[in-house]
């Protein structure tokens, strides 16, 4: 016995509308086409689908008890032809995602990870601060982004990966150094290289600062942490960091974090979309593989923390 998946379409699409030449509009078919296929059909089976019912045509008894089964069939078919979109789409995608600039080896290292594994899929990176990704969400621009704390008013969906300490830095040779417990209102007389305005970094030590009713005191305004651990290390005030934008110059010995009390401000790293943005494969993979890598990823940092006891 011979079926094939279109004459069990047909068989669908008379059924839905009741008529053959419906039926071979919808399947972009001639109509003598499909009488031909419902006639195979027939002949093949030996089951007479269809009866006339005045205008319309409609299923036989036989038909009725076997049409659930064609219809499982059909389903299933579609099913196939969706997911070979889907696995094309993933392989092909591409991936629009923003972080903050804080968040830059992070971001980059997962993309490294992420593209070994995914090599056809293309990634577009764009690394801004805090107030230029809020820009970015609200025009729908990126798929994901990877921030500091998501923004309340935006109807958005996120996810909590790792921690994000902000710390004290100092060049190696600073007075303190080598001390333990720290007062922070002692830390806090000094002065200190910052972030430009717009950075979720800098929000949260002003807030931090607000908060013990200490005065912020910077010397110097910086677009980067690259320029704030380069300012820092040749002495022209403290820094505070994230822990994660520091890493080479803590092994390389260049930087060291002080032991201050109340330290580190503590911060997380999101991955963020807007609610009503519907993520491709592609995109969704990538997603499912920053919650699960990230968390090696803080494990790898693990030591310095405890380094400082
Ligand atoms: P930033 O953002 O790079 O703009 O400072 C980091 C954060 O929000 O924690």
């Amino acid at each position: 016995m011979h079926i094939t998946i279109r004459q069990l379409q047909i068989v669908e699409a008379v059924v839905q509308s009741g008529s053959y030449s419906l039926a071979a509009e919808q399947l972009h078919m001639t109509q003598p086409a499909v009488s031909m296929q419902m006639k195979q059909l027939e002949n093949n089976t030996g089951i007479v689908f269809f009866e006339r019912r005045g205008k319309r045509i409609v299923l036989s008894d036989e038909g009725r008890g076997v049409y659930h089964y064609s219809r499982q069939l059909t389903a299933n078919y579609d099913d196939l032809i969706e997911s070979i979109h889907e696995v094309k789409d993933l392989h092909r995608g591409r991936i629009k995602v923003s972080a903050a600039t804080t968040a830059n080896h992070l971001i980059t290292q997962m993309i490294a990870c992420f593209s070994k594994e995914n090599k056809g899929i293309k990634v577009a990176l764009k690394i801004t601060n805090r107030e230029r990704l809020v820009q970015q969400l609200q025009n729908f621009e990126p798929d994901l982004v990877l921030m500091g704390e998501p923004p309340p008013k935006l109807d958005l969906v996120s996810e909590r990966l790792i921690s994000n300490p902000l710390l004290v830095i100092a060049p190696v040779d600073h007075p303190c150094a080598n001390k333990s417990s720290i007062p922070f209102k002692h830390i806090a007389q000094h002065e200190f290289v910052v972030r430009e305005e717009g950075s979720g970094t800098r929000a949260a030590i002003e807030l931090f600062f607000k908060e013990r009713g200490e005065e912020l005191k910077s010397t110097l305004e910086m677009g980067s942490n690259e320029a704030i651990k380069h300012a820092v290390i040749a002495g022209l005030g403290l820094g505070i960091v994230s822990l994660h934008s520091i890493k080479l110059e803590l092994e390389a010995n260049k930087l060291v974090i002080l032991d201050v009390n109340q330290l580190p401000i503590k911060r997380y790293w999101h991955i963020v979309k807007r609610k009503s943005k519907r993520l491709l494969p592609a995109a969704k993979q990538f997603e499912d593989f920053m919650i699960k890598e990230s968390k090696e990823y803080a494990e790898s940092y693990k030591h310095f923390m405890q380094k400082r006891g």
